[in-house]
C-alpha cells in the first residue's frame, strides 16, 4: 500500500519525506486553503520537493464537465507528468472523466461515500478512487469496509482502479486496510505521526541506551566505545 501525505504544509511535507516512506501528496480545495498561498505557487514548491517523478493529486474546483476538463488540463500543463487530477464523482464528474481518460489524464475520482460511486468512477476510467474512511464512520457506516469493499469490486470487475483511500482519523483504520492490500492511503500529517508513536518503544530503546552508557560512559555509542 502506498503512504501519500494528505497535505500542502511545504514545511510538514518535506519533514514527513525525510523519515517516513511517503510516495506523494494529495491536496484538495480546503487543504490548499489552509496553506494561506497562492494554489500554484504552494502546489510548486510541493513538487519541487516531492521531484518530478512522485504522485501529486490536485483537484478540480469547476462544477460542469467540460469546464473540469479545461481545469485538469491547465493543472497537469503547470505540474508535471505524474500529476493526477482529482475530480469529485458527481453526476457532471463522472462526464468529465470518461473524456479526461480518453485524452490519456491521469485520474483520482474523489468525495466518494459509497461503493457504486467507486465502480462508476472505475467504469469511467479512474486510475484511483477515494472513499473517505472516516466521514463515512462519521455517518454511521463503516468507512473501512467501504474501502474493502471497494477494492473487491474493482479486482472482481477487472477494472485497473486502485483504492486510494482517504480521510483517516487512527492507526488502526490505516492498518486495516493495509492488511487488505488496498493500493493506497492518503493520510494527514498527525495520522502518519501517529503511526509510529508508542511509549513502550520509546522505553525501550531509552533503556537500551542507558544499560550501554552504563557499560561504556555517557554519549558512548558502538561507533566511539
Ligand atoms: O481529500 C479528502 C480528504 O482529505 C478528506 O479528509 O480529514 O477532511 O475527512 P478529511
Amino acid at each position: 500500500m502506498k503512504f501519500i501525505i494528505d497535505d500542502a504544509n511545504v514545511e510538514a511535507i518535506k519533514n514527513l519525506y525525510e523519515f517516513f516512506p511517503v510516495e506523494g501528496v494529495t491536496t484538495n480545495p480546503s487543504i490548499l486553503a489552509k496553506a494561506k498561498k497562492h494554489p500554484y505557487e504552494v502546489l510548486g514548491e510541493i513538487r519541487e520537493i516531492i521531484g518530478a517523478d512522485a504522485d501529486l493529486h490536485v483537484q478540480v474546483v469547476s462544477k460542469k464537465a467540460e469546464d473540469m476538463v479545461r481545469e485538469a488540463k491547465v493543472i497537469c500543463e503547470k505540474l508535471g507528468q505524474n500529476t493526477y487530477v482529482k475530480v469529485p464523482t458527481t453526476r457532471e464528474g463522472l462526464k468529465a472523466m470518461k473524456a479526461l481518460s480518453k485524452e490519456g489524464i491521469k485520474i483520482t475520482a474523489t468525495a466518494i461515500y459509497t461503493p457504486m460511486q467507486a465502480y462508476l468512477a472505475g467504469k469511467a476510467g479512474a486510475d484511483y478512487a477515494a472513499p473517505y474512511v472516516n466521514r463515512i464512520d462519521n455517518l454511521g457506516a463503516n468507512g473501512v469496509e467501504a474501502a474493502k469493499k471497494i477494492h473487491d469490486i474493482f479486482k472482481n470487475n477487472g477494472l485497473k482502479t486502485e483504492v486510494l483511500a482517504a480521510s483517516f482519523k487512527n492507526s488502526q483504520q490505516v492498518l486495516e486496510l493495509c492488511e487488505y492490500g488496498i493500493g493506497a492511503a492518503t493520510i494527514a500529517p498527525d495520522v502518519i505521526e501517529g503511526l509510529i508513536k508508542n511509549a513502550s518503544v520509546t522505553s525501550a530503546v531509552e533503556a537500551f541506551t542507558s544499560d550501554f552508557e552504563g557499560l561504556c560512559g555517557k554519549g558512548k555509542t558502538m561507533e566511539n566505545c
